[in-house]
Parts: C-alpha cells; sequence; structure tokens
C-alpha cells in the first residue's frame, strides 16, 4: 500500500524519563527507513506552538541511546489546554508540512494529543513516556524501569546507614497519582513498609512493621512513602512516627527529580527503541489516536482515551509480597 504520510514530527513533553532519547531515535531511523521525513519538535507543545522545529537525521540522533534526558527539550504548556494554542500549533503543523505526530510522554500529553487529533483531524501516536508507569495498557512505561534501578541503588545506600545509627528511614519516592515506583521499590530493597495512594495508608501496620523489626533486633527500618500517599509526604509520616514512638530515630530522605535522570537500563533502551520502530509501523497502518503499548513482551496498540482514563491497578500479589516479606 502506498502511504500518504511523507513528514512526521516528533516531540517529547511533560516531566521527562530515561530513554526519551532512544525513543526519539528509534522513531527518526523507522521514519526515514521508510522514506518518510522526520521534524524534531522542541519543548514538547510549547515549541509546536512557537514553531521551534528542525529536521532530524540519522546522524542527528547518533550517540544519544545511553543518554538520559531529552535531546529535543521537554515542558508542560499551559497554552496548549486552550483551543487557541492548539490552533497556533496546528498552524506550525501546516507551514512545517507535518502530516502526522509521534508525542513521548504521560497522561498530560495524551490528552493534549487527543484534543488536538479531534479538533484537526490529526495522525497521532502516543508513546509511553513517563517515569510513573501510570498508563493503562502497557505493563511498561519508558523510563519506569530505570527510575526504579535509581530508586532502589540509593535507597541500599540509606539501608547502610539507617543500620549503622540505628534509625528509621521515610523516603519519599515519586510517581504522580501512582504506587507502582514506591511498591515495586519497597519489594526490591527489602524495606519495612510502603505507603501508596491505593492501599489505605494503615498507621498500624507501619508500625507493626518496624516493631517486627525491632523485635528482631533491628533496630531501623526503611519506609517508602509514594510523594502524594499522604499530605505532606515523608516528613508528614516522619512528624507522625515520632509523635507516637519518641524513642525512634526518624530521619526523611526525599529522593526527588534524582529519580528522573541517568543513563538508561538496557531493559528501558529496548523497550523504547521497539516502541519508537512501532510508532512509525502503526501510521503506515492508518493507525490514529493510539498508545504503543507492550504487554507479555509483545507491541499492542492502545486507544489514547483508554491509556489516559481506565485506572490500572497494582497487583495484589506484590502488595501481599511486601507484608510477608517485611515479617
Ligand atoms: O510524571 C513524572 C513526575 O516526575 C511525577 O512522578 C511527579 O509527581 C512530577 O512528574 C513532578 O513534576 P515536576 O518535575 O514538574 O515537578
Amino acid at each position: 500500500m502506498e502511504y500518504q504520510i511523507k513528514c512526521v514530527g516528533v516531540l517529547t513533553s511533560g516531566g521527562d524519563s530515561p530513554a526519551m532519547n532512544a525513543a526519539i531515535r528509534a522513531v527518526v531511523r523507522a521514519a526515514i527507513s521508510n522514506g518518510i521525513r522526520c521534524k524534531g519538535i522542541y519543548r514538547g507543545y510549547q515549541g509546536l506552538i512557537d514553531g521551534e522545529v528542525k529536521e532530524l537525521t540519522s546522524h542527528d540522533v547518533s550517540g544519544i541511546i545511553s543518554r538520559g534526558g531529552t535531546i529535543l527539550k521537554s515542558a508542560r504548556c499551559a497554552e496548549f489546554r486552550n483551543p487557541e494554542g492548539r490552533k497556533k500549533a496546528f498552524e506550525t503543523l501546516q507551514k512545517e508540512g507535518i502530516d502526522a505526530l509521534v508525542v513521548i510522554g504521560g497522561d498530560g500529553t495524551f490528552t493534549g494529543a487527543r484534543a488536538l487529533a479531534l479538533e484537526y483531524n490529526v495522525p497521532i501516536i502516543g508513546l509511553p513516556g513517563t517515569i510513573d508507569n501510570d498508563l493503562w495498557g502497557t505493563d511498561m512505561t519508558i523510563g519506569y524501569d530505570t527510575s526504579l534501578n535509581t530508586i532502589m541503588d540509593c535507597v541500599d545506600k540509606l539501608k547502610d546507614t539507617a543500620t549503622s545509627h540505628e534509625r528509621v528511614f521515610l523516603v519519599e519516592v515519586m510517581g504522580r497519582d501512582a504506587g507502582f515506583l514506591t511498591l515495586n521499590a519497597a519489594i526490591a530493597v527489602g524495606a519495612e513498609a510502603a505507603i501508596i495512594p491505593e492501599r489505605e495508608a494503615i498507621a498500624e501496620q507501619i508500625e507493626a512493621a518496624i516493631g517486627q523489626g525491632r523485635r528482631k533486633s533491628k533496630n531501623s527500618a526503611i519506609i517508602l512513602v509514594q510523594e502524594h500517599a499522604i499530605e505532606g509526604g515523608a516528613p508528614a509520616v516522619a512528624k507522625l512516627l515520632e509523635e507516637t514512638h519518641p524513642e525512634y530515630n526518624c530521619r526523611c530522605t526525599i529522593l526527588g527529580h534524582l529519580q528522573r535522570g541517568g543513563s538508561p537500563t538496557a531493559q528501558d533502551r529496548i523497550l523504547a527503541s521497539r516502541m519508537g520502530i512501532a510508532a512509525i509501523q502503526a501510521l503506515l497502518e492508518e493507525q490514529r489516536s493510539i498508545m504503543i503499548g507492550i504487554q507479555n513482551d509483545s507491541i499492542v496498540y492502545v486507544p489514547l482515551a483508554k491509556a489516559i482514563n481506565e485506572k490500572k491497578d497494582v497487583k495484589t500479589d506484590k502488595w501481599d509480597a511486601m507484608q510477608i516479606l517485611s515479617i
């Protein structure tokens, strides 16, 4: 079949995540190998509004697979939430001769993409790029594995000092509204407890977990706290614990944006590469308004609406594992 798309635009938007560069590289090279030109749009939707566009060659994406962040820069763009902003964005697409878009980002990125697609009938494919892993329809998002490994490395280090000083460490983990990073990191580091938005933060449970540790003559504990699971985050939990247990020597660590940086893991590089190629393939198949997902190690197409609106659940066996392994 003769494809209609001659030039595809690619952008990264919202919070950056490791291996976004690997995804850009794959989109550019897959497009070029199918005879499609590829233009990079800088600073997400803001760049689309402002016309910050540059054609990308295969050489332009050389040597970026191992780099964290995004060579295209990223931004959260309020203007794109308004129809006037999207009108300007569409005008840039027309001016640049871009007839399809690949957007790499999370929930907010896909919400904007849907609006543009509905208003101007632009073929858009989404790639799930977020450390939060909170998009429905994909087992993993680009950057999640790297972030998880970063958290694990940091908490392993904290554990050393927690043990030496017999302290309780409350470690705040990112995730927006989702607890995937927190719960999985908690299992990986052997934490005493995890506080996540998907499960009630049961004060007694946390106390029991610390108490159990202390009975085992382990006078230190690691508790991972998802940033929005409890108002005030990790410091609020520390305050609560110290009120009820003045004998606990509590310390807080907020991992913050460390969790978004760094060279991507092999798993993320491979995932991003496969997804980038799949995005171009999907356009050639005349797909539109879908997200590329991965399920059981196979590429799947997920309607953008579902990726955003359906709720991805925390696996019960993982929550149970946390409880069982902290005794
Ligand atoms: O979505 C990625 C993420 O890092 C979330 O985990 C976090 O809540 C948010 O972005 C932080 O956003 P910003 O970098 O704009 O402060």
